[in-house]
């Protein structure tokens, strides 16, 4: 039987992920958004490719819940994205309110799915969803952690000029301007970038890695980054459906792991069909693991700001 995979948001993030979705032939898709006619015109013109693209999958768009019932994963990426001069935590409080209310209806609908969370700022809005949804932690799962290490990769590749198939990197903490890139953990065809990239080289990549969605939303000016996000997603998507057991970065719940409890944070996981299956640990030394916690800490911060709400208090 085909799975269906449903997108809430169809704007950017969203409608990039179901194309990518329907021409891997992953899932059937149900596209949601609150504008009338925006899912359901971006899902036909998707479906009027099919014959072209040559997938049998199927997209629908609708502005209700009631189709995206059983689905075997949901995507959120409804709310708004950031425009210049703009950091991820600034959207705060508007997208708590969105992912609060589309989570809400989604696990009501899907209540065996594997939500994967987008909308930015993405560990807080991971953790509002694991609270509403009230799933259990390990099937709500943030996507930040493919993003940034791709970004990683790419620039690694441009830098040394060889394919971007040799280079596996580790990206760990919030997906903020935080984030801790790991150059011990990063390899080209398996040796570290340490022996191959000289130091300066590979702290300006890092820096360009954390002002990675920055960047874009400078040069698009009125939105933020949706190819490389909605290839991530897809990776995760793909990972789930297909029962991989694939180990990627991703916003997991952490509960003692990293020594750090009760919060999201990006560290290595181990995605199937459950969800997070399992949590990997790497040995970080003092300086990387302070780097983390400070990471964490933000997250936390940005917690705190909904602890209120999110609690009902
Ligand atoms: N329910 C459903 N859809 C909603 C809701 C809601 N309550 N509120 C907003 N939306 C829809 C908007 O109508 C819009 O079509 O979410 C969509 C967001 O699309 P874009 O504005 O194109 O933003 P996008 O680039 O896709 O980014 C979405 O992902 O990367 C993050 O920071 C980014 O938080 C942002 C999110």
């Amino acid at each position: 039987m085909r799975r269906k995979v449903s997108i809430i948001g169809a704007g950017n993030v969203g409608a990039s992920t179901a194309q990518r979705i329907l021409e891997k032939e992953l899932a059937n898709v149900v596209l949601v958004d609150v504008v009338e006619g925006l899912p359901q015109g971006k899902a036909l013109d998707l479906a009027e490719s099919a014959p072209v693209e040559g997938f049998d999958c199927f997209s629908i768009g609708t502005n209700t819940y009631e189709d995206t019932a059983n689905s075997d994963v949901v995507v959120i990426t409804a709310g708004l994205a950031r425009k210049p001069g703009m950091s991820r935590d600034d959207l705060i409080m508007a997208n708590f309110e969105i992912v609060r209310s589309v989570t809400a209806e989604v696990s009501k609908k899907s209540p065996s799915s594997v939500i994967i969370i987008v909308t930015n700022p993405m560990d807080v809005m991971t953790y509002v969803a694991a609270v509403e949804s009230r799933f259990p932690k390990n099937r709500v799962i943030g996507m930040g952690g493919i993003l940034d290490s791709a970004r990683f990769r790419a620039f690694i590749s441009m830098e040394l000029g060889v394919s971007i198939e040799n280079i596996h990197a580790m990206v760990l903490g919030g997906h903020g301007d935080d984030m801790v890139p790991l150059p011990r953990y990063t390899t080209v065809a398996g040796i570290p970038i340490i022996e191959l990239i000289p130091s300066d080289k590979i702290d300006a990549i890092i820096k360009r890695t954390r002002d990675g969605g920055a960047e874009i939303v400078g040069l698009l000016k009125t939105g933020s980054a949706y190819y490389a996000p909605s290839s991530a997603v897809v990776e995760m998507v793909e990972a789930i459906i297909k029962d991989k057991k694939k180990i990627l970065p991703c916003a997991a719940y952490l509960d003692g792991r990293y020594g750090v409890r009760g919060i999201y944070a990006g560290v290595p996981v181990k995605l199937g069909r459950g969800g997070v299956e399992d949590i990997l640990e790497l040995k970080l030394t003092d300086e990387e693991m302070a780097a983390f916690l400070r990471s964490v800490d933000s997250v936390r911060k940005g917690i705190e700001k909904l602890k209120m709400d999110v609690t009902g208090g």
